[in-house]
């Protein structure tokens, strides 16, 4: 029970990687506000959180929209009284396109979900943090934002962007109680990429391939890493990023 009495938070937590955190969030003991785009599938999350005997709440917001995010911290306060661990993980991905041919539309859209969103949530999360006086924040990136990603100009970007804007926020509440991290997953088997491989023959097989360990993640594994990071096991880590990634980044290739 690695979040005792704990409060988190999910953005994008009604599919994939957000719903398995939320999902793992209550498995580890904390009240969790679910919060989705679409709250239907955000209801679904905070069900399945209920039928396995734990609390929840489902909220509707946009990240990309400062009076969303805040009415999505304060119905958090409201349900709970406490925010203590939040997954910033909605996001875009803006398709797939040469940077020449990327309309502004679509490059316009993935800052302001992927990027500007996860700066809105930390601008309201942080000060409910810092009057508690503790709390922690895992902002899902991507390893298209240290690596580039071809055909992902506005993705990569902005996951880039989402990694400078975790230290920098790090650098600024260090001192106090405020641990703010980030995760990169590698090709984890949720909708989003599920729906990919559907679309491109043999993609599933040649994404697996990119990985050392030759196999793509579970999005659990991914929330696994989420819940160390927000828990009081991490209390020394801040500002890092770890990489759940099955080995994306190690050259898989032996002579
Ligand atoms: N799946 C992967 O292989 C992979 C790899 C690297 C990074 N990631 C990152 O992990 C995170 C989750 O990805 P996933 O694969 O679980 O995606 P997903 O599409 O399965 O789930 C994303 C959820 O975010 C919600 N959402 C989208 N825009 C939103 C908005 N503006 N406001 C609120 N909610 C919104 C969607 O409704 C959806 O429920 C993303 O940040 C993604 O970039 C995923």
């Amino acid at each position: 029970m690695l979040l005792q009495d704990k409060v988190g938070l999910v953005t994008g937590g009604g599919s994939g990687i957000g719903r398995a955190t939320a999902l793992t969030f209550a498995r580890d003991g904390a009240r969790v506000a679910v919060v989705d785009y679409h709250l239907e599938t955000a209801q679904e999350t905070a069900d399945m959180i209920r039928q396995a005997g734990g609390e929840a709440i489902a909220v509707r917001a946009n990240v990309a929209q400062p009076v969303e995010v805040e009415a999505m911290v304060e119905q958090t306060m409201a349900a709970f009284g406490r925010l203590d661990c939040a997954c910033n993980n909605a996001a875009f991905g803006g398709g797939f396109a040469p940077l020449t041919d990327v309309e502004e539309k679509s490059w316009q859209l993935a800052q302001d979900v992927t990027l500007k969103g996860v700066w809105l949530c930390m601008k309201y999360q942080v000060p409910q943090m810092l009057t508690q006086g503790r709390g922690a924040i895992v902002n899902i990136a991507s390893l298209s934002g240290v690596r580039g990603e071809a055909l992902q100009a506005p993705y990569s970007a902005a996951k880039g962007g989402v990694l400078a804007l975790t230290r920098t926020a790090a650098a600024e509440y260090a001192q106090r109680g405020v641990r703010i991290n980030a995760v990169n997953p590698g090709g984890i088997r949720t909708p989003a990429i599920l729906n990919y491989f559907a679309q491109v023959p043999g993609a599933e097989e040649r994404t697996a391939a990119t990985h050392a360990m030759r196999r793509l993640g579970e999005p659990e594994e991914v929330a696994d890493a989420v819940a160390y990071l927000c828990s009081d096991r991490a209390t020394f880590i801040t500002g890092t990023t770890l990489d759940v990634d099955g080995g994306i980044m190690v050259n898989p290739h032996t002579l």
